[in-house]
């Protein structure tokens, strides 16, 4: 590489924004938390505040925080009453949590493939998947885009079974005129710190169902059972633990988060629409821009719902500019030179989730746990043809740390001058036959 380009590439690289975005007001909402000196507790004033802004943002009825998106995964089926030997109906392409929150009710994840519009759970399959012992259907909102709620909601509503959506990458998406994470019986999003919102780790369940509230508020906390006129007598000048009945009723975990935390979200959600709009306005220029390259697809979001972008996945097609060669190659070659020009690129999953070690080898928790629970489950990888195709020829622009969402256009400009470069002569880095 010549100096000059080294010089270019490392000015890009320089200019990237690192998410998230910490402002004078985050600042001063932690440094009120760290004035108060209340740090923890199921019912302390910047949790109980964040569960409700956020349920009124999602205009959902009740919110839990928690300390990872996989936690409230997890507490919303365990107030589903998912148990050993239940199944759970997953998406083949999604991050690795979604499947681990149903291991972790010792009930088994039967994945299916995706549509190819969306990312999402291909309702068809889904349908096809149904057995007797089916509890929970857990579709994804992948890369902030909404999956096909309404066929897969009919169908959950024909088998009268739950479903609890996986929003952990869409705060803010909507779809057909209603937030993600409003229209399933519960919804989990994450605040991990790429999430457009975020707060270093956290999460968030959401329902409109007290009942499920109530058990997932359990669950949170030890399986103690937490009562709605608990949080009336909270007083933050009483011990936290002055009125502790020390009965589990069942079993729990320990998920609550902090009160640093919870003020940094509160704080960090004024700004979740301005970014999110950002996202949407750096995505439709590079999806303007790159989808005039030959045999290049970008992402694509059905009329009628409105994405966040958490992630931009780019599909390559070589085959279209006339070059036989297998797709996962051009895509290596592709990332790897853009990286080379200072592009923010990652694969982002290489594989579809049952083909993980835990799943294909069905480890869980030993014992045959709990595979031995319930009916007979094949994970071959073949029965997911939609996944390998996507992750064998996409890759995404923009990563954990540099996100879509906070980057400025110049930087959107600047991928799509390198990408289409790189693109348009790509027959000569690929490696010859
Ligand atoms: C689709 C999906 N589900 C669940 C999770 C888990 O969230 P967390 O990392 O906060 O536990 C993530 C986080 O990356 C995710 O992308």
């Amino acid at each position: 590489m010549s100096e000059t380009v080294e010089i270019k590439n490392s000015a890009l690289t320089k200019a990237h924004v690192r998410w998230p975005i910490i402002t004078e007001e985050d600042k001063k909402a932690v440094l009120t938390v760290l004035d108060r000196g209340v740090f923890s507790g199921p019912f302390a004033p910047e949790v109980q505040a964040l569960e409700k802004e956020f349920s009124s943002y999602v205009g959902s009825k009740y919110c839990l925080a928690t300390n990872s998106g996989t936690s409230a995964l997890h507490i919303g089926l365990a107030a589903l009453g998912i148990g050993p030997g239940d199944e759970v109906i997953v998406p083949a392409f999604t991050f690795v949590a979604t499947a681990m929150a149903v291991l972790h009710q010792n009930a088994i994840p039967i994945f299916v493939d995706i549509e190819p519009v969306s990312f999402g759970m291909d309702p068809k399959q889904l349908e096809a998947a149904i057995t007797p012992l089916t509890r929970a259907i857990i579709p994804v909102h992948m890369h902030g885009t909404p999956c096909n709620l309404e066929e897969i909601l009919k169908i959950a509503k024909r088998y009268k079974i739950p479903v609890l959506e996986d929003a952990c990458q869409a705060h803010g998406a909507i779809y057909q005129d209603k937030k993600v994470g409003s229209i399933g019986t519960l919804a989990a999003f994450s605040l991990q710190s790429s999430k457009n919102l975020s707060c270093g780790e956290g999460g968030l369940l959401v329902s409109g169902d007290e009942n499920l509230i109530l058990r997932a508020n359990r669950v949170r906390m030890f399986g103690e059972d937490i009562k709605p006129h608990d949080a009336l007598q909270y007083r933050i000048d009483r011990p936290l633990d002055a009125d502790r009945a020390y009965d589990s009723v069942t079993v729990g975990w320990m998920y609550r988060t902090t009160e640093m935390s919870a003020a940094l979200a509160r704080s960090q959600l004024k700004n979740l629409d301005y970014w999110n709009e950002n996202a949407r306005k750096n995505a439709a220029y590079l999806s303007k821009t790159l989808s005039k390259l030959p045999g290049v697809e970008v992402p694509k979001v059905p009329d009628d719902r409105i994405s966040v972008f958490h992630k931009y996945r780019v599909c390559l097609d070589a085959t279209k500019m006339g070059i036989d060669v297998l797709s996962k190659t051009v895509r290596d070659v592709m990332v790897s030179a853009l990286r080379k020009e200072g592009v923010d690129a990652v694969l982002w999953q290489t594989q579809p989730v049952p083909g993980q070690t835990v799943f294909k080898e069905k480890i869980g928790f030993g014992k045959g746990c709990p595979w031995e629970l319930g009916l007979p489950v094949n994970y071959d990888l073949m029965q997911y043809p939609e996944t390998i195709k996507l992750l064998d020829r996409s890759l995404c622009l923009f990563s954990h740390t540099f996100p879509i969402a906070c980057q400025p256009m110049e930087i959107c400009q600047a991928y799509a001058e390198i990408f289409a470069n790189i693109w348009n002569s790509i027959d000569r880095i690929l490696p010859k036959q």
